[in-house]
């Protein structure tokens, strides 16, 4: 059986003291059946390790090296060093405002999974390619470029995020039915490329403006095992309600 999972991409928010007391926070309640991950910023990823009763710890980003002369970048064997399990890859912020390719996120998988770290795979289509109907073809080139050169063990660490770009913070939400139907078909997808038991057993988030309000129904399709989740993860009782949505 897959799991259910729900994760908070803290992105570049929050400072010191607010980011202990967030992590504090989403530990204060016991959460049942829900795999939690809270990816904070770099910097307090050590604490957040030191300080999760139940969450898991994931980083937002990672240099494809184990060491060696990348000024200002943080490695895979760094991040499992401090205790961190997952790291997001692929996500839209860093393929269009930092230009990754395809290309280049496959190298980041192969590092991440070479140090034992688990992938949180993010993959969707923009808006003009929604209103062309080629969202298909986009979210399969990112799987097929980035994730399918993969064995099939090495695929069961990862995690796959739909994240439809024009929802990403933008309070537009996917309906439920446009996130079942992606979902479904990535998971055709996994299917076809490894076999039927690997698509059953992979978690496919959906990730674009989910809160308290929409979770519930986007959760309640088949193919959608839990959420990504942006601005509503930086406060512990958004996160924890999204968290008690299934
Ligand atoms: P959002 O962000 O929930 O703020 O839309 C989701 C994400 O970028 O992962």
């Amino acid at each position: 059986m897959r799991k259910k999972i729900v994760a908070g991409n803290w992105k570049m928010n929050l400072n010191d003291s607010e980011a202990s007391e967030l992590i504090q926070n989403v530990n204060a309640e016991k959460i049942n059946d829900v795999e939690l991950i809270i990816f904070p910023p770099f910097l307090y990823l050590d604490r957040a390790v030191n300080n999760s009763i139940q969450t898991k710890v994931g980083a937002q980003n990672c240099y494809p090296e184990n060491s060696g002369a990348f000024t200002g970048e943080i490695s895979p064997e760094q991040l499992q060093s401090v205790g961190v399990e997952f790291c997001l890859v692929g996500h839209s912020e860093r393929r269009s405002i930092l230009g990754e390719s395809n290309a280049f996120l496959k190298s980041k998988v192969n590092a991440l999974l070479s140090n034992q770290l688990q992938v949180v795979f993010c993959c969707g289509e923009v808006k003009e390619e929604r209103e062309s109907g080629v969202q298909n073809q986009i979210v399969k080139n990112q799987l097929e470029e980035s994730l399918f050169h993969l064995s099939e063990e090495d695929f069961q660490n990862v995690i796959v995020a739909y994240e439809p770009v024009w929802a990403i913070g933008t309070g537009l939400t996917a309906s439920s039915d446009q996130a079942e139907e992606m979902h479904a078909f990535i998971r055709s997808l996994i299917a076809q490329k490894y076999s039927e038991s690997t698509a059953e057993n992979t978690s496919i988030l959906y990730g674009g403006s989910c809160n308290p309000t929409n979770a519930q129904e986007l959760f309640s399709k088949e193919n959608v095992d839990g959420g990504l989740i942006g601005g509503a993860a930086l406060k512990a009782d958004s996160f924890l309600a999204i968290a008690k949505s299934f």
